[in-house]
């Protein structure tokens, strides 16, 4: 249905993609794998008609293809979900997911709705309400629509972009199931996303990119996960994350009698020096909300926080920043990232106070301690000097872990820390997760890979509804005690498949 032959795209010395050679075939979902700034995003942009390649050509239904904007590719099908769901702020959801594939003269704002929610149903077994703006979306939220508004434009060859990072497991199985369905239906899809569980679940081929060529197309019936990851990373990863173990020390934040809204139970908690406390639960069950509390970027309808004994004033980032809290916000946009500026001031930031003798920057310092983090977070750039702005998505998202780093903070509060991150990059950032560790910080995770969390933390609490609702030592973490608490079951009744 649509091809590439020789796609190449430079941007300035950086070769995003090189001699590049791609078929999309109907009723087939095509994996494309590959690390951090391999190219796959660049690969989806120029096949979705929103960036032309620096040479080599499109073929769509085996025909020359031209495409000078997202427009032209549609009018052959082809419709790109973005690896950021890029919807209009202001408008609602049923008119972001009709906006351009229904002509406004034929309909009422009801039967809008009405067919908003029928999208949504039928597609995603989702119940949304298609009236709230789409600026009051959670992040899992909104890329549900970003996706509910790509088929609302009927296309033959959908290209999804990391479309499942911000879901959690329940919310990706009904994607995966959607997906699927829409491939039984005749649609050609590409599926990028750095969970190769994912791929397994949906996928028939897999084509891998390495620095921006292919390096393999493998079926997915004939190969194995460390065959992928080892010509993904060109390298073989150490086993899963080896948990390392710390005496605790003193309570370093506590929180008490918090309530994440106003007729909610409030709830109590404490994190030591060397612990890692994780926090699970489903989709919209208060984790991020809890750790956005915490770290002062919202406010509590009652209770306190304290950092070392002493309580901190609620809802202000800058004075929790004061008291030792560094925070990973989950969504990528609001992590104040200064686009235009290089790697190195977007890290060095983070130390300035330490980097600063008699009020000027230690330049070589900065420079030492931006190389030494920008090289174990494995952070892909032409050199540190790179705009942040043109590094690809998972590659910014290390730079805000690098800034965090560099702050020292004696508290850190993550939400979806490897979100987006390839899988050669996570072995890095657990290392130096444990590293903070052992070194005296205090860790609040939030991970909706339930592996991740179950292997890092030392204890988990489960949020059900904005409440705490279970708190599970170590001992007894399972897959089981986490997904039962978080869903409100008796354990019994929870059944796998599979
Ligand atoms: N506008 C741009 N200007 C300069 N370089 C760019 C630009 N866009 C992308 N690049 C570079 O092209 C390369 C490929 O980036 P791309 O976003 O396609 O990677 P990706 O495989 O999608 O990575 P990720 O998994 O992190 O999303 C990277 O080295 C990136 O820095
Ligand atoms: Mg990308």
């Amino acid at each position: 249905m649509l091809a590439a032959r020789g796609v190449t795209q430079r941007f300035g010395v950086v070769r995003a993609l090189a001699g590049v050679d791609v078929d999309l075939v109907a009723g087939e979902v095509l994996s494309l794998l590959g690390e951090n700034g391999s190219g796959k995003s660049t690969l989806l942009s120029i096949l979705s008609g929103a960036r032309r390649p620096t040479t080599g050509a499109l073929l769509a239904d085996g025909r020359p293809a031209r495409f000078r904007s997202p427009a032209d590719a549609l009018r052959v099908g082809v419709t790109l979900v973005p690896q950021e769901a890029d919807l209009a702020a202001h408008l609602t959801v049923a008119e972001n997911i009709w906006l351009g594939s229904m002509p406004g003269w034929v309909v009422s704002r009801r039967e809008t709705e009405r067919r908003a929610r029928a999208m949504l149903e039928e597609l995603l077994d989702l119940d949304l309400d298609v009236t709230r703006l789409a600026r009051s979306l959670r992040p899992d939220e909104a890329m549900m629509v970003s996706l509910a508004r790509a088929c609302a434009r009927r296309p033959r060859v959908l290209l999804l972009d990391e479309t499942t990072a911000s879901l959690g497991g329940d919310a990706v199985a009904r994607f995966l199931e959607a997906v699927r369905r829409l491939r039984d239906q005749g649609m050609a899809i590409a599926f990028v996303s750095h969970r190769l569980e994912e791929h397994r679940a949906v996928a028939d081929r897999a084509v891998i990119l390495r620095d921006g060529q292919v390096v393999a197309t493998r079926d997915w019936r004939e190969t194995t996960e460390q065959e992928l990851v080892r010509l993904m990373v060109g390298r073989d990863l150490p086993g899963f994350l080896a948990k390392v173990s710390v005496r605790a020390g003193d309570v370093a934040l506590a929180g008490k009698g918090l309530r994440l809204g106003p007729k909610l139970r409030p709830m109590d908690l404490e994190v030591r020096h060397g612990e890692i406390l994780g926090l699970g639960g489903l989709a919209g069950s208060g984790r991020s909300r809890l750790a956005r509390v915490l770290a002062g970027a919202d406010s509590p309808a009652a209770g306190s926080v304290s950092v070392d004994g002493r309580a901190i004033r609620l809802g202000s980032i800058a004075e929790a920043a004061r008291a030792g809290i560094g925070f990973l916000p989950e969504e990528r946009k609001t992590m104040g990232l200064l686009m235009r500026m290089s790697v190195r001031s977007n890290i060095a930031v983070g130390a300035r106070r330490e980097l600063t003798r008699w009020g000027l920057v230690q330049r070589r310092a900065e420079r030492q301690l931006v190389e030494r983090l920008s090289r174990d977070l494995r952070i892909k750039a032409a050199s540190i000097d790179t705009t942040v702005g043109t590094l690809s998505g998972g590659n910014q998202q290390k730079v805000v872990m690098g800034r965090l780093l560099a702050a020292r903070s004696r508290i850190l509060i993550l939400d979806e820390p490897t979100k987006g991150i390839d899988v050669g990059a996570k072995a890095e950032m657990f290392k130096l997760i444990g590293a903070a560790v052992e070194d005296g910080c205090a860790v609040v995770l939030i991970s909706s890979e339930l592996p991740e969390l179950l292997g890092l933390s030392d204890r988990i609490i489960v949020l059900r509804g904005g409440e705490a609702v279970a708190e599970i030592p170590r001992e007894a973490a399972t897959e089981e005690a986490v997904v039962s608490a978080a869903m409100g079951v008796d354990k019994a009744e929870v059944h796998y498949v599979d």
